[in-house]
């Protein structure tokens, strides 16, 4: 079989927003919750309603988004430190143990988190790099996303989204590759859960990927440090179709790979 291909984003998702109270008593986790989408998209959901869980390597960078959070009338949202370079299966339970005793479970996860290099021939990617990316783009989001799964079965709208990046030509290295393998984890686990359905058919999880197109961050800015700062979108430009995700507009999508053009 082949894996499922991009679908670009309909105009509905792309201008998708959420309302207040839409994610009322909601708990979504985000990994990488202090980059640049990852910001934006905290904002977005907290601003819904939902009890944002901020996981993120920079403990600094954590409590200022906390802070930011809470001033714009957010629920309480939690802090979960972690360098998803290092972070073990262990951590991962941690985490699953920590949202289930502390906040009675999890309706939704995003995967923002994604480690990246300025481009170079694969040649000279070194291996260090390469296992940094793979550990942070691909291993991270599969343990986490496994260790939460219980919580997210029992969750009546749970949702699994994976940034997407379809960057399989040269130069993009191990950045590129593991991307690409992340479009078939995403795909994988998709496949392995749609047959669990709720009584009314739908998928009781969604498993589904988006690549949000350029947008101007920091991961950006490693790739093309010559762009000007108008060249690129800003990340809340991109946010519709994600939204849509998480919100499960169609309870019955899992599974796609959505882009935005
Ligand atoms: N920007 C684009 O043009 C573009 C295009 C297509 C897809 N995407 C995808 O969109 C997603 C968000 O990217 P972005 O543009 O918002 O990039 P970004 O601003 O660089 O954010 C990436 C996030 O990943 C975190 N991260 C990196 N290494 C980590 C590690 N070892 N442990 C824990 N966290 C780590 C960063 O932490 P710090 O906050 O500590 O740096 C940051 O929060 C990514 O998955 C990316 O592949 C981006």
């Amino acid at each position: 079989m082949l894996l499922p291909p991009y679908q670009s984003a309909s105009a509905t998702q792309r201008s998708f927003e959420l309302q207040p109270g839409d994610f009322a008593g909601r708990v979504i986790a985000v990994t990488g919750a202090t980059g640049g989408l990852g910001t934006q998209l905290c904002h977005a959901l907290a601003a819904a309603g939902a009890t944002v869980v901020m996981i993120a390597r920079s403990e600094k960078r954590l409590d200022a988004l906390y802070d930011a959070l809470l001033a714009a009338g957010a629920p309480t949202p939690v802090q979960v430190p972690l360098a998803q370079d290092k972070a073990a299966e262990t951590d991962y339970a941690e985490l699953s143990g920590l949202l289930a005793s502390e906040l009675g479970g999890l309706d939704a996860m995003v995967h923002t988190a994604a480690c990246s290099a300025a481009p170079m021939p694969l040649g000279d990617v070194s291996q260090a790099d390469w296992a940094r990316m793979f550990a942070v783009n691909v291993s991270a989001a599969r343990l986490a996303s496994l260790a939460c799964l219980p919580l997210l079965r029992a969750s009546s709208l749970a949702s699994l989204v994976f940034l997407l990046d379809y960057k399989p030509n040269a130069y993009w290295g191990a950045y590129g590759v593991s991307k690409q393998a992340l479009h078939a984890l995403m795909s994988m686990l998709a496949d392995e859960t749609e047959g669990m359905r709720d009584g009314s058919g739908h998928p009781r999880l969604a498993v589904n990927g988006y690549d949000p197109g350029p947008m101007r961050t920091a991961l950006r800015r490693k790739a093309f440090p010559g762009e000007l700062e108008n060249q690129s979108p800003q990340p809340s430009a991109r946010l519709g179709p994600l939204l849509s995700l998480v919100a499960r507009t169609d309870r019955l999508q899992t599974g796609t790979a959505l882009y935005h053009d």
